[in-house]
Protein backbone atom coordinates (compact mmCIF):
# COMPACT_ATOMS: atom_id res chain seq x y z
CA UNK A 1 0.00 0.00 0.00
CA UNK A 2 1.34 3.45 -1.02
CA UNK A 3 2.71 5.79 1.93
CA UNK A 4 0.62 9.06 2.34
CA UNK A 5 2.83 11.61 1.88
CA UNK A 6 2.33 14.87 3.96
CA UNK A 7 3.63 18.44 2.73
CA UNK A 8 7.60 18.80 2.54
CA UNK A 9 8.85 20.90 5.79
CA UNK A 10 12.81 21.58 4.64
CA UNK A 11 12.96 19.08 1.79
CA UNK A 12 11.80 16.25 3.64
CA UNK A 13 8.22 14.53 2.74
CA UNK A 14 7.04 13.71 5.90
CA UNK A 15 6.08 9.79 5.64
CA UNK A 16 3.11 8.87 7.82
CA UNK A 17 5.68 6.26 9.03
CA UNK A 18 9.37 6.90 8.54
CA UNK A 19 10.10 3.20 10.65
CA UNK A 20 11.35 1.00 7.59
CA UNK A 21 11.60 3.66 4.19
CA UNK A 22 14.36 1.44 2.53
CA UNK A 23 13.04 -2.02 1.74
CA UNK A 24 15.76 -4.54 2.96
CA UNK A 25 17.03 -6.50 0.11
CA UNK A 26 15.05 -9.90 -0.06
CA UNK A 27 17.96 -12.35 -0.04
CA UNK A 28 17.83 -12.07 3.86
CA UNK A 29 14.16 -13.48 3.84
CA UNK A 30 15.69 -16.99 3.07
CA UNK A 31 17.86 -19.10 5.17
CA UNK A 32 15.97 -17.99 8.59
CA UNK A 33 18.52 -15.04 8.30
CA UNK A 34 15.62 -12.85 9.89
CA UNK A 35 14.37 -15.45 12.14
CA UNK A 36 15.05 -15.15 16.10
CA UNK A 37 18.04 -17.11 16.85
CA UNK A 38 18.50 -20.03 19.36
CA UNK A 39 21.27 -18.04 20.09
CA UNK A 40 19.49 -14.67 21.05
CA UNK A 41 16.30 -16.92 22.75
CA UNK A 42 18.75 -18.40 25.26
CA UNK A 43 21.16 -15.67 25.66
CA UNK A 44 21.86 -14.84 29.06
CA UNK A 45 20.32 -12.03 29.48
CA UNK A 46 17.06 -13.73 28.74
CA UNK A 47 17.81 -16.36 31.51
CA UNK A 48 18.53 -16.75 35.21
CA UNK A 49 21.29 -14.55 36.50
CA UNK A 50 23.15 -17.41 37.68
CA UNK A 51 22.04 -20.16 34.93
CA UNK A 52 25.13 -21.96 34.40
CA UNK A 53 25.70 -21.61 30.11
CA UNK A 54 26.41 -24.78 28.68
CA UNK A 55 24.29 -23.39 25.42
CA UNK A 56 27.03 -21.50 23.71
CA UNK A 57 30.32 -23.23 22.47
CA UNK A 58 32.82 -20.67 23.51
CA UNK A 59 35.37 -21.42 26.44
CA UNK A 60 35.15 -19.68 29.54
CA UNK A 61 38.86 -20.18 30.03
CA UNK A 62 41.65 -18.01 28.34
CA UNK A 63 43.91 -19.43 25.74
CA UNK A 64 47.61 -20.69 26.76
CA UNK A 65 49.66 -17.64 27.68
CA UNK A 66 52.45 -18.57 25.36
CA UNK A 67 49.99 -17.37 22.82
CA UNK A 68 48.17 -14.29 24.45
CA UNK A 69 52.04 -13.01 24.64
CA UNK A 70 52.41 -13.58 21.16
CA UNK A 71 49.59 -11.71 20.77
CA UNK A 72 51.06 -8.58 22.73
CA UNK A 73 53.89 -8.90 21.08
CA UNK A 74 52.85 -8.73 17.28
CA UNK A 75 50.69 -5.77 19.18
CA UNK A 76 53.57 -4.47 19.89
CA UNK A 77 55.55 -4.20 16.25
CA UNK A 78 54.83 -1.99 13.83
CA UNK A 79 53.90 -3.97 10.77
CA UNK A 80 51.76 -6.11 12.74
CA UNK A 81 49.15 -3.46 13.53
CA UNK A 82 48.48 -3.12 9.75
CA UNK A 83 47.15 -4.68 6.54
CA UNK A 84 48.54 -8.48 5.70
CA UNK A 85 48.61 -9.74 2.76
CA UNK A 86 44.88 -10.92 1.63
CA UNK A 87 46.21 -14.49 1.43
CA UNK A 88 46.89 -14.20 4.87
CA UNK A 89 50.58 -13.07 6.71
CA UNK A 90 53.45 -15.45 5.58
CA UNK A 91 54.56 -16.47 9.24
CA UNK A 92 50.63 -17.92 9.32
CA UNK A 93 50.51 -19.41 6.23
CA UNK A 94 54.24 -21.19 7.09
CA UNK A 95 53.17 -22.33 10.14
CA UNK A 96 50.06 -24.38 8.65
CA UNK A 97 52.40 -25.53 6.05
CA UNK A 98 54.26 -27.37 7.97
CA UNK A 99 51.71 -28.23 10.75
CA UNK A 100 48.80 -29.55 8.41
CA UNK A 101 51.46 -30.33 5.34
CA UNK A 102 52.06 -33.98 7.22
CA UNK A 103 48.24 -34.68 8.30
CA UNK A 104 47.55 -34.54 4.52
CA UNK A 105 50.46 -36.15 3.34
CA UNK A 106 51.91 -33.34 1.24
CA UNK A 107 53.90 -30.40 1.03
CA UNK A 108 51.56 -27.42 0.58
CA UNK A 109 52.27 -24.28 -1.14
CA UNK A 110 51.98 -21.60 1.23
CA UNK A 111 51.34 -18.83 -1.81
CA UNK A 112 48.61 -20.75 -3.46
CA UNK A 113 47.20 -23.63 -1.80
CA UNK A 114 46.77 -21.89 1.62
CA UNK A 115 44.48 -19.30 2.80
CA UNK A 116 44.00 -17.43 6.10
CA UNK A 117 40.18 -15.88 6.60
CA UNK A 118 38.22 -14.02 9.03
CA UNK A 119 37.35 -17.23 10.81
CA UNK A 120 36.33 -20.50 9.58
CA UNK A 121 33.20 -18.55 9.24
CA UNK A 122 34.29 -16.03 6.76
CA UNK A 123 36.13 -18.81 4.83
CA UNK A 124 33.34 -21.05 4.07
CA UNK A 125 31.27 -17.88 3.57
CA UNK A 126 34.07 -17.30 0.63
CA UNK A 127 33.77 -20.32 -0.80
CA UNK A 128 30.07 -19.99 -1.13
CA UNK A 129 30.69 -16.61 -2.94
CA UNK A 130 33.30 -17.95 -5.17
CA UNK A 131 31.48 -21.34 -6.58
CA UNK A 132 27.89 -21.03 -6.20
CA UNK A 133 25.52 -19.79 -9.10
CA UNK A 134 22.07 -19.18 -8.42
CA UNK A 135 19.93 -22.30 -7.80
CA UNK A 136 23.52 -25.01 -7.23
CA UNK A 137 22.16 -27.20 -4.25
CA UNK A 138 24.61 -28.02 -1.48
CA UNK A 139 23.95 -31.07 0.61
CA UNK A 140 24.76 -30.84 4.03
CA UNK A 141 24.02 -33.25 7.08
CA UNK A 142 21.80 -32.59 9.61
CA UNK A 143 22.21 -31.63 12.17
CA UNK A 144 23.81 -28.83 10.49
CA UNK A 145 26.10 -25.74 11.77
CA UNK A 146 23.75 -22.78 11.79
CA UNK A 147 26.04 -20.55 9.76
CA UNK A 148 25.72 -22.69 6.70
CA UNK A 149 22.47 -22.45 5.77
CA UNK A 150 22.30 -17.92 5.57
CA UNK A 151 25.79 -18.38 3.87
CA UNK A 152 24.31 -20.50 1.44
CA UNK A 153 21.17 -19.14 0.86
CA UNK A 154 23.02 -15.19 0.67
CA UNK A 155 24.54 -16.56 -2.46
CA UNK A 156 21.94 -18.45 -4.28
CA UNK A 157 22.49 -21.55 -2.89
CA UNK A 158 19.33 -24.40 -2.16
CA UNK A 159 20.38 -26.08 1.02
CA UNK A 160 19.74 -30.20 0.89
CA UNK A 161 19.43 -31.53 4.16
CA UNK A 162 20.48 -34.97 4.41
CA UNK A 163 19.73 -36.17 8.29
CA UNK A 164 22.18 -38.42 10.74
CA UNK A 165 19.80 -41.10 11.79
CA UNK A 166 20.14 -41.43 15.73
CA UNK A 167 20.01 -45.45 17.26
CA UNK A 168 16.98 -45.38 19.38
CA UNK A 169 16.78 -48.24 21.03
CA UNK A 170 20.77 -48.11 21.82
CA UNK A 171 21.05 -47.87 25.70
CA UNK A 172 24.48 -46.20 25.51
CA UNK A 173 24.75 -44.55 22.04
CA UNK A 174 27.75 -43.15 21.09
CA UNK A 175 28.82 -40.00 18.28
CA UNK A 176 29.28 -43.28 16.10
CA UNK A 177 25.12 -44.34 16.13
CA UNK A 178 24.40 -41.50 14.19
CA UNK A 179 24.48 -43.02 10.51
CA UNK A 180 23.97 -42.07 7.29
CA UNK A 181 21.92 -43.51 5.03
CA UNK A 182 23.72 -43.42 1.95
CA UNK A 183 20.80 -44.54 -0.32
CA UNK A 184 19.03 -41.23 0.77
CA UNK A 185 22.39 -39.31 0.33
CA UNK A 186 21.96 -40.70 -3.18
CA UNK A 187 18.70 -39.43 -3.77
CA UNK A 188 19.33 -36.08 -2.11
CA UNK A 189 22.12 -35.49 -5.50
CA UNK A 190 20.28 -33.90 -8.40
CA UNK A 191 21.50 -32.09 -11.48
CA UNK A 192 22.13 -29.05 -9.78
CA UNK A 193 24.38 -30.39 -6.77
CA UNK A 194 27.59 -28.44 -6.19
CA UNK A 195 28.69 -29.15 -3.34
CA UNK A 196 28.43 -31.12 -0.12
CA UNK A 197 29.83 -30.36 3.34
CA UNK A 198 31.32 -32.55 5.75
CA UNK A 199 31.49 -31.77 9.18
CA UNK A 200 33.83 -34.20 11.10
CA UNK A 201 34.28 -34.16 13.68
CA UNK A 202 31.07 -32.66 13.92
CA UNK A 203 29.00 -30.29 15.67
CA UNK A 204 26.77 -31.31 17.30
CA UNK A 205 26.53 -34.78 17.55
CA UNK A 206 30.20 -35.34 18.17
CA UNK A 207 30.29 -37.96 15.16
CA UNK A 208 33.86 -38.63 13.66
CA UNK A 209 33.59 -39.70 10.37
CA UNK A 210 34.76 -42.86 9.72
CA UNK A 211 37.25 -43.56 6.83
CA UNK A 212 34.34 -45.92 5.19
CA UNK A 213 31.63 -43.44 5.29
CA UNK A 214 34.17 -40.60 3.56
CA UNK A 215 35.07 -43.15 1.08
CA UNK A 216 31.70 -43.53 0.27
CA UNK A 217 30.93 -39.48 0.38
CA UNK A 218 34.18 -39.32 -1.86
CA UNK A 219 32.71 -42.05 -4.26
CA UNK A 220 29.83 -39.30 -4.64
CA UNK A 221 31.75 -36.55 -4.64
CA UNK A 222 33.87 -37.71 -7.83
CA UNK A 223 30.59 -39.95 -9.64
CA UNK A 224 28.86 -36.28 -9.63
CA UNK A 225 31.81 -33.91 -9.78
CA UNK A 226 31.13 -32.46 -6.25
CA UNK A 227 33.08 -29.92 -4.27
CA UNK A 228 33.56 -30.85 -0.80
CA UNK A 229 34.01 -28.60 1.90
CA UNK A 230 35.37 -30.56 4.73
CA UNK A 231 34.62 -28.70 7.90
CA UNK A 232 37.59 -29.61 10.35
CA UNK A 233 37.45 -27.07 12.80
CA UNK A 234 37.42 -29.61 15.85
CA UNK A 235 40.13 -31.56 14.26
CA UNK A 236 42.26 -31.66 17.58
CA UNK A 237 39.23 -33.19 19.50
CA UNK A 238 39.32 -36.55 18.81
CA UNK A 239 38.35 -39.10 21.74
CA UNK A 240 39.34 -42.47 22.61
CA UNK A 241 42.08 -42.79 19.66
CA UNK A 242 39.78 -42.54 17.03
CA UNK A 243 41.04 -42.11 13.79
CA UNK A 244 40.84 -38.41 12.23
CA UNK A 245 40.92 -38.97 8.62
CA UNK A 246 41.25 -35.83 6.43
CA UNK A 247 38.85 -36.16 3.37
CA UNK A 248 41.01 -34.24 1.07
CA UNK A 249 43.94 -37.25 1.97
CA UNK A 250 41.64 -40.05 0.29
CA UNK A 251 42.76 -41.05 -3.27
CA UNK A 252 41.28 -38.19 -5.84
CA UNK A 253 40.10 -36.04 -3.35
CA UNK A 254 42.58 -33.14 -2.88
CA UNK A 255 41.60 -32.10 -6.63
CA UNK A 256 38.31 -31.27 -4.99
CA UNK A 257 38.48 -30.67 -1.51
CA UNK A 258 38.65 -27.71 0.88
CA UNK A 259 39.70 -28.50 3.98
CA UNK A 260 38.56 -25.86 7.05
CA UNK A 261 40.09 -25.04 10.30
CA UNK A 262 40.02 -22.43 13.01
CA UNK A 263 42.45 -20.53 15.37
CA UNK A 264 39.53 -20.62 17.58
CA UNK A 265 38.80 -23.88 18.63
CA UNK A 266 42.60 -24.86 18.57
CA UNK A 267 43.57 -22.19 21.02
CA UNK A 268 40.73 -21.51 23.05
CA UNK A 269 40.16 -18.24 21.21
CA UNK A 270 36.82 -18.17 18.96
CA UNK A 271 36.66 -14.68 19.38
CA UNK A 272 40.12 -13.99 17.39
CA UNK A 273 38.16 -14.59 14.20
CA UNK A 274 41.10 -16.21 12.71
CA UNK A 275 40.72 -19.76 10.53
CA UNK A 276 42.26 -20.99 7.27
CA UNK A 277 41.30 -23.10 3.95
CA UNK A 278 43.42 -25.35 2.82
CA UNK A 279 42.74 -26.82 -1.12
CA UNK A 280 44.02 -27.22 -4.34
CA UNK A 281 44.76 -23.59 -6.45
CA UNK A 282 42.13 -24.12 -8.46
CA UNK A 283 39.75 -23.84 -4.91
CA UNK A 284 41.80 -21.92 -3.36
CA UNK A 285 42.42 -19.12 -6.06
CA UNK A 286 38.86 -17.88 -6.53
CA UNK A 287 38.13 -18.30 -2.62
CA UNK A 288 40.74 -15.73 -2.54
CA UNK A 289 39.33 -13.48 -5.20
CA UNK A 290 36.12 -13.59 -2.83
CA UNK A 291 37.59 -13.03 0.69
CA UNK A 292 39.72 -9.79 -0.92
CA UNK A 293 36.65 -8.37 -1.37
CA UNK A 294 34.16 -9.46 1.88
CA UNK A 295 37.09 -8.54 4.74
CA UNK A 296 40.82 -7.72 2.06
CA UNK A 297 42.51 -9.59 5.23
CA UNK A 298 42.25 -10.75 8.55
CA UNK A 299 43.14 -9.52 11.99
CA UNK A 300 46.68 -9.03 11.43
CA UNK A 301 48.11 -8.93 15.18
CA UNK A 302 46.15 -12.30 15.94
CA UNK A 303 47.17 -14.29 13.07
CA UNK A 304 51.03 -13.77 14.11
CA UNK A 305 49.67 -15.19 17.11
CA UNK A 306 48.01 -18.20 15.88
CA UNK A 307 51.45 -18.89 13.95
CA UNK A 308 53.11 -18.89 17.40
CA UNK A 309 50.23 -21.25 18.56
CA UNK A 310 51.13 -23.65 15.44
CA UNK A 311 55.30 -23.24 15.52
CA UNK A 312 55.08 -24.67 19.30
CA UNK A 313 52.07 -26.69 19.99
CA UNK A 314 54.10 -29.79 19.02
CA UNK A 315 57.17 -28.71 20.59
CA UNK A 316 55.02 -28.57 23.87
CA UNK A 317 52.57 -31.24 23.43
CA UNK A 318 50.10 -28.56 23.52
CA UNK A 319 47.12 -30.71 21.38
CA UNK A 320 47.58 -33.82 23.65
CA UNK A 321 47.70 -32.22 27.02
CA UNK A 322 44.36 -30.07 25.53
CA UNK A 323 42.82 -33.01 24.35
CA UNK A 324 43.13 -34.72 27.42
CA UNK A 325 41.21 -32.09 29.38
CA UNK A 326 38.68 -31.82 27.20
CA UNK A 327 38.49 -35.61 28.09
CA UNK A 328 38.33 -34.83 31.60
CA UNK A 329 35.62 -32.00 31.07
CA UNK A 330 33.48 -34.78 29.07
CA UNK A 331 33.59 -37.27 31.72
CA UNK A 332 32.37 -34.70 34.26
CA UNK A 333 29.52 -33.79 32.22
CA UNK A 334 28.32 -37.23 30.72
CA UNK A 335 29.14 -38.88 34.54
CA UNK A 336 25.97 -36.23 35.62
CA UNK A 337 23.62 -37.71 32.74
CA UNK A 338 24.56 -41.42 34.13
CA UNK A 339 23.93 -40.57 37.54
CA UNK A 340 20.75 -39.07 36.39
CA UNK A 341 19.76 -42.04 34.62
CA UNK A 342 19.16 -39.69 31.43
CA UNK A 343 20.13 -41.20 27.92
CA UNK A 344 23.17 -39.65 26.01
CA UNK A 345 24.95 -39.72 23.00
CA UNK A 346 28.30 -40.02 23.82
CA UNK A 347 31.02 -37.57 21.78
CA UNK A 348 33.99 -39.34 20.12
CA UNK A 349 34.88 -35.33 18.84
CA UNK A 350 34.61 -32.18 19.69
CA UNK A 351 32.63 -30.87 22.69
CA UNK A 352 29.31 -30.80 22.99
CA UNK A 353 27.10 -34.18 24.07
CA UNK A 354 23.03 -34.37 23.24
CA UNK A 355 20.71 -35.40 26.14
CA UNK A 356 18.19 -37.09 25.14
CA UNK A 357 15.17 -35.13 26.62
CA UNK A 358 12.02 -37.35 25.58
CA UNK A 359 11.93 -38.40 29.42
CA UNK A 360 11.35 -34.51 30.65
CA UNK A 361 8.08 -34.16 31.75
CA UNK A 362 6.90 -30.73 31.26
CA UNK A 363 3.93 -29.56 33.03
CA UNK A 364 1.60 -28.06 30.06
CA UNK A 365 0.99 -25.19 32.22
CA UNK A 366 4.68 -23.92 32.36
CA UNK A 367 4.48 -20.04 31.46
CA UNK A 368 7.04 -19.98 28.53
CA UNK A 369 8.05 -17.24 26.50
CA UNK A 370 5.88 -16.21 23.52
CA UNK A 371 9.56 -15.81 21.74
CA UNK A 372 8.97 -20.32 22.05
CA UNK A 373 5.66 -20.35 20.58
CA UNK A 374 5.57 -22.61 17.35
CA UNK A 375 9.41 -23.62 18.00
CA UNK A 376 9.66 -27.51 18.97
CA UNK A 377 9.58 -29.16 22.30
CA UNK A 378 12.84 -29.45 22.38
CA UNK A 379 12.97 -25.38 22.71
CA UNK A 380 9.94 -25.82 25.94
CA UNK A 381 12.47 -28.65 27.62
CA UNK A 382 15.72 -26.47 27.20
CA UNK A 383 14.14 -23.64 28.68
CA UNK A 384 12.71 -25.06 31.04
CA UNK A 385 15.28 -27.24 32.01
CA UNK A 386 17.44 -23.52 32.56
CA UNK A 387 14.72 -22.22 34.73
CA UNK A 388 14.23 -25.18 37.22
CA UNK A 389 17.66 -26.58 37.56
CA UNK A 390 19.56 -23.61 36.55
CA UNK A 391 21.78 -24.43 33.53
CA UNK A 392 21.11 -23.91 29.89
CA UNK A 393 21.62 -25.84 26.61
CA UNK A 394 20.74 -25.19 23.34
CA UNK A 395 17.70 -27.06 21.39
CA UNK A 396 18.80 -29.18 18.40
CA UNK A 397 15.90 -28.82 16.06
CA UNK A 398 17.50 -25.39 15.29
CA UNK A 399 19.79 -27.63 13.21
CA UNK A 400 17.07 -28.72 11.24
CA UNK A 401 14.47 -28.01 8.50
CA UNK A 402 11.28 -28.18 9.09
CA UNK A 403 10.66 -31.05 6.99
CA UNK A 404 13.27 -33.12 9.69
CA UNK A 405 12.86 -30.85 12.94
CA UNK A 406 11.00 -33.98 14.73
CA UNK A 407 13.69 -36.08 14.89
CA UNK A 408 16.30 -32.81 16.62
CA UNK A 409 13.13 -32.35 19.18
CA UNK A 410 14.09 -35.36 21.43
CA UNK A 411 17.62 -33.61 21.83
CA UNK A 412 19.04 -30.69 24.15
CA UNK A 413 23.16 -29.87 22.86
CA UNK A 414 25.43 -29.08 26.11
CA UNK A 415 28.54 -27.76 25.66
CA UNK A 416 31.70 -28.72 27.49
CA UNK A 417 34.40 -26.36 26.88
CA UNK A 418 34.39 -24.71 29.92
CA UNK A 419 36.39 -25.27 33.28
CA UNK A 420 35.86 -28.62 35.87
CA UNK A 421 34.45 -26.40 38.28
CA UNK A 422 31.45 -25.19 36.07
CA UNK A 423 31.00 -28.49 34.76
CA UNK A 424 30.96 -29.86 38.00
CA UNK A 425 28.77 -27.48 39.56
CA UNK A 426 26.21 -27.72 36.32
CA UNK A 427 26.56 -31.51 36.88
CA UNK A 428 25.49 -31.03 40.66
CA UNK A 429 22.11 -28.70 39.25
CA UNK A 430 21.01 -31.16 36.75
CA UNK A 431 20.56 -33.66 39.34
CA UNK A 432 17.49 -31.71 40.43
CA UNK A 433 15.99 -32.85 36.78
CA UNK A 434 15.10 -36.01 38.76
CA UNK A 435 12.37 -34.93 39.75
CA UNK A 436 10.77 -34.15 36.38
CA UNK A 437 11.39 -37.14 34.37
CA UNK A 438 8.62 -39.59 33.51
CA UNK A 439 8.03 -42.43 36.16
C1 LIG B 1 31.21 -26.86 12.75
C2 LIG B 1 31.70 -25.46 12.84
N1 LIG B 1 32.23 -24.88 11.76
C3 LIG B 1 32.69 -23.62 11.79
C4 LIG B 1 32.62 -22.87 12.94
C5 LIG B 1 33.08 -21.45 12.91
O1 LIG B 1 34.40 -21.33 13.40
P1 LIG B 1 35.05 -19.88 13.58
O2 LIG B 1 34.73 -19.43 14.96
O3 LIG B 1 36.52 -20.10 13.36
O4 LIG B 1 34.45 -19.01 12.55
C6 LIG B 1 32.06 -23.43 14.10
C7 LIG B 1 31.94 -22.63 15.34
O5 LIG B 1 31.20 -22.94 16.24
C8 LIG B 1 31.59 -24.75 14.05
O6 LIG B 1 31.03 -25.33 15.12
Amino acid sequence: MALVQAPKANGVSKHKDRSNLIPFSSRLKDGRALAQDVWSIFNAANLPSDCINLGQGYMNFAPPTWVTEAAESALNTVVANHYSHPKGRIRLREAISKFYGPTLGRTLDTENEILVTSGANEGQYSVFVAFLEQGDEVIMFEPYFDQYLPSVTFNGGKPVYVPLHPNKTKLHPTSNDWAIDFEELRRAVTPRTKMIIVNTPHNPVGKVFTRDELEKIAAIAEEFNLLVMSDEVYDCLVFDNKEHVRIATLPGMWDRTVTVGSAGKAFAATGWRVGWLIGPPSIIGPTLAATTRIVFCSNSPLQEAAAAGLEQATERGFFEKQLAEYAERREVLCNAFERLGMKYTLPEGSYFVLLDISEVDIPDDYPFPASLDGRGRDFRACWFIAMEVGVSSIPVSEFYCEEHCSIGESFARFAFCKDLETLKAAGERLQNLKKFLKK
